[in-house]
């Protein structure tokens, strides 16, 4: 597939087939991501793969904690609420996944539905679970930037071997879960999940295509 193609059709894949992943399958992904840039060529990330019993244990964690009113613990700073145009882009994919999903605004049962469906990891049969080193990431948020470089070439990767995927935060959201399932190593730092599995052609969210703002309003040119 050209990078292209792959970068301009990849969107984030919210419903799966129960199918297995093969774990080779997974290795060669995560060796495609490795290829990502990194400050000083440190590559601080680490990759912690969950399916089965361990996975359904972290959804279950996860789920009952978020719905029991805990408050979310995550190991990377939280974004709090977004504002301004940040805000309005977010209603915006939120209005059109719920729209796919036929999802009426004021249908506060199917819009709770659907957040714990993030908590579960959208039911994906694999869980992706990113972290960095701590040392790393105590000289400042340079360490956040390789993650994130490396967390795009993962979801790259999957979409070139037909796999879906999303980044998910609500995953993580009560991360000890997550850290005492997976047996985190101390010396690591939570940053993310992704959720990933083989697309369910049927699940209407999947076509979802968000919106971009255009070079226009994003980019200028000096010196051209
Ligand atoms: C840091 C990060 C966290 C995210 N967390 C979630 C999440 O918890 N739940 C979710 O449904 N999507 C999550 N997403 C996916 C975004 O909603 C999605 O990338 C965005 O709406 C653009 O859509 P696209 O990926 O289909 O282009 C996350 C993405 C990023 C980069």
């Amino acid at each position: 597939m050209e990078l292209e193609q792959a970068m301009q059709g990849r969107r984030s894949i919210r419903g799966y087939k129960a199918d297995p992943v093969p774990q080779a399958l997974l290795e060669e992904i995560i060796t495609l991501a490795s290829r990502a840039p990194s400050s000083m060529n440190t590559q601080p990330w680490h990759f912690h793969v969950l399916t089965g019993e361990p996975l359904e244990q972290v959804r279950r964690g996860n789920s009952e904690r978020m719905l029991a009113g805990v408050p979310p613990q995550r190991e990377i700073p939280d974004h709090g609420q977004y504002e301004g145009v940040h805000r309005d882009r977010q209603v915006e994919i939120a209005k059109q996944l719920f729209a796919a999903m036929g999802i009426e605004r004021h249908d506060a049962d199917a819009r709770q539905d659907w957040v714990m469906r993030g908590f579960r990891q959208f039911d994906a049969p694999v869980s992706v679970v990113v972290t960095f080193d701590k040392s790393a990431g105590m000289h400042g948020t340079i360490a956040h930037f390789d993650l994130g470089a490396v967390t795009y070439g993962l979801v790259l990767a999957a979409w070139d071997r037909g796999l879906g995927a999303v980044i998910n935060g609500q995953g993580i959201m009560q991360s000890p879960v997550v850290r005492e399932v997976a047996q985190i190593p101390e010396d690591q730092t939570i940053m993310t999940c992704v959720a990933l599995g083989w697309p369910d052609d049927g699940f209407a969210a999947n076509d979802v295509r968000s919106t971009r703002r255009t070079v226009g309003e994003t980019a200028r040119f000096i010196g051209f």
